[in-house]
């Protein structure tokens, strides 16, 4: 798809987000949606930059006198949903779909390019925009670090629709805004028997519904009243047969947490019940750790600077409740300071769900306000930059 010249800015963008909705892809496959973006940057004349990736884009705008550089980031990934949106423009592969709306972060994300090239001589640095694989996975993030594509960004920003809020609406929170996303898999080792016979086994799964029940006390009794924490087990497996005692049992699920504090006391809770509860019933247990991703800690200062922003673009801001979705953006804010902030794009169903959908109204809004806030960005990383003259010092 080309752009047309005569399309209105907003016209321009919706478009892009209906070409990438229509041509959803999953994470590590975006292989269309990376020629896409590279298309779309190229014929807006804004140049790609050079790093090792098999998805995914970065592309530049600005540095022409040198500078700062900061980095804007948009996810590109779908999820492996059938979508049922009935909409026009739904996903052309079953079982494919932007549920997340990362085909609206990427299409304003672009826009957000687009605006800065018009005005790349006014640019006091460099605004890389990374076009980011694998969100969904997790792990996309990680590899954008690896290709070095992170290494002199002095700020970076990002941003996640948000369907609670009205369009007009930016949710800008210093802190804690998304959680780190822990899974877990614990396996439960008793011993076999005829279910006639327990007293010859040792029943993991008896076990296993005392672990499952002790674990509910790590929120209710080890967490703070002031802080917050989420354990989930979502699957519990075991045996084969009405008359068999198993010889193991399986269950697996996530813990979310807003703190490093906080998520390493619920793991090591999590650790000692399910090993002390499996030992005071004679079983073996053994908990296998799925990394998450960290919390998703924004910068004060780039907070208070995106308000500011966000207002004079006459945006309304709002400081959201965090969410408790995970998020590999943190990934990048362990590495460098930043902002990541949930834009209103008001709809009826959450992330992830079969009928999610996005107002595109909010497309042209938060390109402009990602624009207005890298000019930001780049004047107080100057500024910054400056040596600050000290009482008395000869002028
Ligand atoms: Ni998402």
């Amino acid at each position: 798809m080309t752009l047309v010249k005569e399309e209105t800015f907003q016209q321009q963008l919706v478009a892009i987000r209906r070409h990438l909705h229509t041509h959803p892809e999953l994470s590590y496959e975006e292989v269309e949606t990376t020629a896409s973006i590279r298309t779309w940057l190229t014929d807006a004349e804004i140049r790609i930059a050079n790093y090792p990736l098999r998805t995914g884009v970065v592309a530049e705008v600005g540095g022409i006198n040198g500078g700062p550089v900061i980095a804007i980031r948009a996810d590109i990934d779908a999820l492996p949903i059938h979508e049922e949106t009935g909409l026009p423009f739904a996903s052309r592969f079953p079982g494919k779909m932007h549920a997340c709306g990362h085909d609206f972060h990427t299409a304003a994300i672009l826009g957000t390019a687009f605006l800065l090239k018009e005005k790349e001589k006014e640019l006091l640095g460099t605004v890389r925009f990374i076009f980011q694989p694998a969100e969904e996975k997790a792990k996309g993030a990680l590899q954008i670090i690896a290709s070095g594509a992170l290494e002199d960004v002095e700020a970076i920003f990002g941003m996640h629709n948000k369907p609670d809020l009205p369009v007009g609406t930016v949710g800008i929170k210093s802190g804690a805004i998304m959680a780190a996303a822990d899974g877990f898999i614990v396996e439960v080792e008793g011993r076999g028997s005829h279910a006639a016979v327990p007293e010859a086994g040792i029943d993991p799964i008896v076990i296993s519904a005392h672990i499952v029940t002790a674990l509910q006390s790590i929120v209710s009794r080890n967490v703070s009243a002031l802080e917050s924490a989420v354990v989930s087990v979502t699957r519990l497996n075991s045996g084969t047969a009405w008359n068999v005692i198993p010889e193991k049992a399986l269950f697996d699920g996530t813990l979310r947490t807003f703190d490093e504090r906080v998520r390493s006391r619920v793991r090591q809770r999590f650790e000692k019940i399910v090993h002390s509860v499996a030992d005071a019933f004679e079983a073996k247990a053994k908990v296998s750790w799925i990394e998450g991703p960290h919390p998703v800690v924004n910068d004060s200062e780039w907070a208070a600077l995106a308000s500011r922003t966000a207002e004079s673009v006459g945006l309304r801001v709002i400081e959201p409740l965090p969410s408790p979705a995970g998020e590999d953006f943190a990934f990048y804010l362990k590495k460098t300071p930043g902002l990541f902030v949930f834009f209103g794009t008001e709809g009826t169903k959450e992330w992830h769900h079969p009928a999610f959908d996005v107002d595109e109204r909010a497309l042209s809004l938060s390109a402009s306000f990602f624009a207005a806030l890298a000019l930001d960005a780049l004047k107080r990383l100057i500024s910054k930059s400056q040596p600050i003259a000290k009482a008395g010092d000869e002028q």
